[in-house]
């Protein structure tokens, strides 16, 4: 990883931490329930979403957009902290590891776990309302989140993935589960990051075409890591998605192809940065290590 990603990541990530700890802190007569959430929230993940939002608002400005930035990338991660709790469920993916440790409902039991699902998504919404910025912004990042988070966005993602257990998709159906469960969080997460940093519509735009593009390849790649690596390396169990059957973007394609879809992907983004303009560095080697990460 290039040394600029890797400060700029180590950055981003002690801020939405540093953030989240604070969230999730208040002592309430549920103390399991806080324990799910913080143990959910605040285990290793890479903080992909909250990276992005960071990353792009400081792409559009020089001014001090970190404060503003720092609760909506740890909505960001809330959100996306809920969908795996959820998807590990025995009812969905029914996976035992997750992050290189215990799924949430096996650390702690089914119902804590739907449980803390609920309370992060709604803790994102929180976490928004109380973003130091105008109302008119926070209404508008509000209703990014809510629309990708929700039955037009990631939640119809994973109803498709459930639905397609066993069946033939083509590669528009694919396609569009994936932009769906994965590609939309990706999306709202760079949005979210250029309406922070000031984007006017082309500005807005070039990033909208930059993270489709990535948000799409971060799922192929998801997709062939799950065949590729090792389940020390991926701390989520290798071979989940041939266990259960699901379509895939290597089940469709094979490897290859799948590879070079996620290279094609790589591209578009790498061209709508070049239409964008300005301080795009970091948000190319975001797009760079999507496609060549190895976990
Ligand atoms: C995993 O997401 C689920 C998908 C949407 C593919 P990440 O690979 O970003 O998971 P963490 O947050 O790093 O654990
Ligand atoms: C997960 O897709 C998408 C969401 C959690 C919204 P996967 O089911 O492929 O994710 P992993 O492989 O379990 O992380
Ligand atoms: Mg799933
Ligand atoms: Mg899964
Ligand atoms: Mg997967």
């Amino acid at each position: 990883m290039p040394a600029a990603l890797q400060v700029f990541l180590r950055t981003a990530n002690a801020r939405v931490e540093q953030t989240l700890k604070e969230a999730l802190s208040d002592k309430s007569p549920a103390d399991t329930l806080f324990a799910a959430m913080n143990y959910s929230a605040l285990g290793p993940g890479k903080r992909l979403r909250p990276a992005l939002v960071y990353a792009t608002a400081q792409a559009l400005t020089s001014e001090e957009v970190l404060t503003a930035c720092d609760p909506a990338a740890a909505a960001l991660e809330c959100i996306h902290a809920y969908s795996l709790v959820h998807d590990d469920l025995p009812a969905m993916d029914d996976d035992a590891l997750r992050r290189g440790r215990a799924t949430c409902h096996i650390e702690f039991d089914e119902a804590t776990a739907i449980l803390a699902g609920d309370a992060l998504q709604t803790q994102a919404f929180e976490l928004l309302v109380s973003a130091p910025m105008t109302s008119d912004l926070k209404v508008q990042l509000i209703a990014e989140l809510a629309h990708a988070s929700g039955a037009r966005g990631m939640v119809a993602g994973q109803a498709v993935d459930l639905a397609a257990v066993d069946k033939a998709l083509t590669l528009d159906q694919l396609k569009q589960m994936h932009r769906l469960k994965t590609g939309a969080l990706i999306l709202a997460s760079a949005r979210i990051g250029a309406l922070i940093g000031g984007a006017d519509s082309t500005q807005l735009d070039a990033i909208t075409r930059y993270a489709k593009a990535i948000g799409l390849a971060f799922q192929v790649q998801d997709d062939i890591l799950d065949v590729t690596t090792d389940t020390a390396t991926l701390g989520k169990t290798q071979g989940a998605d041939i266990a259960r059957n699901k379509p895939t973007y290597v089940s469709l394609l094979g490897l290859d192809g799948a590879r070079a879809k996620a290279d094609e992907l790589h591209r578009e983004a790498s061209e709508a940065l070049v239409e964008l303009g300005g301080q795009t560095r970091i948000l190319q080697q975001l797009a760079d290590y999507i496609v060549h990460r190895d976990h």
